[in-house]
């Protein structure tokens, strides 16, 4: 029903465009009527229609967390997210650098919560579909990422001991009757944490094993609530779905919704760009992690990415197979089978989601680059990496063969005007 009521709003919004042109406009009409916009060969039509929002399918379950699909833990979830006593100044919550009304981030080149990070905060809309969470993938399970930020001296500085008495203190009821009854933390001290302070080490030090287990167990929990809330959240559809949907329904006036320069944008974004590769489906991320040799923020300081995250994941005391999952060990496949020493992911970088991403410059994994203008110059000049070896770069000095030829991409060749149509198009992502 709803969908009729859309077509005959585009069919009127064409009419009305239509009249415009006759009026005045005579080239405009001339243009409006040319069918060529929307001739798709096959390959382009597949293509195009791959990045439709509704061929997105439902993210999958993860086994590690079983309170993601509950209405209570979405609840306590989304009033944690949003609560600033949970980080060392009683100044930082989730919702600081992942602001609701700005995608779920926060337009900063690097985080700033109690100090200043050395990533670009991530919007998180539709991180149930990603299995590794953060720019190098070091976390496997969103509430597994979730409690990360807590502790990061940089972002809420805080400590587990100290979160578990403000659950006690502010969220004792809600907490009980998602995961049982608290433990009895009167005894334990203020402040405590492995990966705190000197001070916060010593004195979980100090505790009796049960009491950390118990406090992790009560922190773990936190994140499976903060993640059961995060998974609710999804994009709206884009102009391009708008535009893709007349398409496949064969309207003919599409190009009321896009402009040609954009429709000849989205032809470059699947075709001669060869951007699709990386940036496919529904999201426009394959969820995978690539050298595309963007600068590091710091020459000094080069961010090895993914290859400096394997073992992190591996190592990490809340991932799949960690005690507090809730998963059994043959459903941790994706860690269990983590490709451990691929020369490839030496600063290879997750590929992010491009829904909405003209709203939200600066790009790359440490806001790098302040436009998009810039992100698509990046592409076409054939950069060379930092570290290890980009997969744009023209240059093959040594061609040694590798048994990984068909990962080498053809050298991106774009005109002027093609990467003025390219982000014309990225424009149509909201
Ligand atoms: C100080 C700013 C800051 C705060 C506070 C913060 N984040 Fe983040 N968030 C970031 C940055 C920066 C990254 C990327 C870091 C990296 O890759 O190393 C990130 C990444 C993420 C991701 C990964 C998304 C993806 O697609 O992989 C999720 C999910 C997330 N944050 C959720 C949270 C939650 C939940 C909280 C609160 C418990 C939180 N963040 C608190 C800055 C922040
Ligand atoms: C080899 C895979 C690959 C190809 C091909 C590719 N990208 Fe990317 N893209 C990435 C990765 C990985 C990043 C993040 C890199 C980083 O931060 O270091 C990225 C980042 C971006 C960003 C920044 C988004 C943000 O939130 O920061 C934009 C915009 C973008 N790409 C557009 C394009 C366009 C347009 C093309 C085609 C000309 C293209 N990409 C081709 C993998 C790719």
């Amino acid at each position: 029903m709803l969908k009729r009521i859309e077509m005959i709003a585009i069919y009127s919004a064409a009419l009305l465009v239509a009249g415009a042109f006759s009026a005045g406009d005579a080239s405009g009409l001339s243009l409006f009527n040319s069918r060529n916009l929307e001739r798709w060969l096959p390959e382009e039509f597949a293509a195009i229609m791959s990045l439709r929002l509704n061929q997105l399918p439902a993210a999958p379950a993860d086994p590690s967390n079983a309170v993601e699909n509950s209405a209570a833990a979405i609840e306590l979830g989304r009033r944690l997210f949003a609560d600033a006593r949970l980080s060392s100044n009683s100044m930082v919550s989730c919702a600081s650098c992942h602001d609701p009304a700005k995608q779920f981030q926060d337009d900063r080149p690097v985080g700033q919560g109690v100090g200043t990070g050395g990533r670009r905060s991530m919007p998180i809309v539709g991180l149930g579909h990603s299995p590794w969470l953060f720019w190098d993938g070091r976390k496997d399970s969103a509430w597994s990422q979730a409690v990360g930020p807590l502790e990061d001296a940089v972002e809420h500085g805080g400590n587990r001991m100290a979160y578990a008495h403000q659950i006690a203190a502010h969220y004792r009821s809600e907490y009980v009757a998602l995961f049982g009854p608290l433990p009895d933390l009167g005894s334990l001290p203020a402040n405590a944490s492995p990966a705190g302070t000197a001070v916060e080490q010593i004195a979980w030090q100090s505790m009796d094993a049960t009491s950390r287990d118990n406090v992790s167990r009560i922190y773990a929990n936190m994140g499976k609530a903060i993640a059961a809330f995060e998974k609710t959240l999804r994009h709206s559809p884009s102009r391009l779905d708008r535009y893709l949907d007349a398409v496949s329904k064969g309207n003919s006036t599409p190009q009321t919704i896009l402009s040609p320069q954009e429709i000849n944008g989205l032809r470059l974004f699947v075709g001669k760009g060869q951007c699709i590769s990386c940036h496919n489906g529904p999201l426009l991320t394959d969820q995978q992690f690539h050298n595309t040799g963007v600068p590091p923020r710091d020459s000094m300081k080069p961010d090895r990415g993914r290859a400096a995250a394997v073992p992190k994941v591996l190592q990490d005391e809340f991932n799949c197979l960690g005690r507090y999952s809730d998963a059994k060990p043959e459903q941790c496949n994706e860690l269990r089978f983590i490709a451990t020493n691929d020369p490839h992911m030496e600063g290879a970088f997750k590929t992010p989601g491009l829904r909405g991403v003209s709203l939200r410059p600066p790009y790359m994994h440490a806001g790098q680059i302040a436009t998009l203008e810039d992100v698509v110059r990046h592409y076409v000049n054939a950069p060379h990496a930092a570290l290890g070896h980009s997969e744009l770069s023209h240059l093959h000095p040594e061609k040694k063969p590798t048994g990984k030829e068909h990962l080498e991409r053809q050298p991106i060749v774009l005109s002027e005007a093609e990467q003025r149509d390219l982000v014309s198009f990225l424009g149509t992502l909201h």
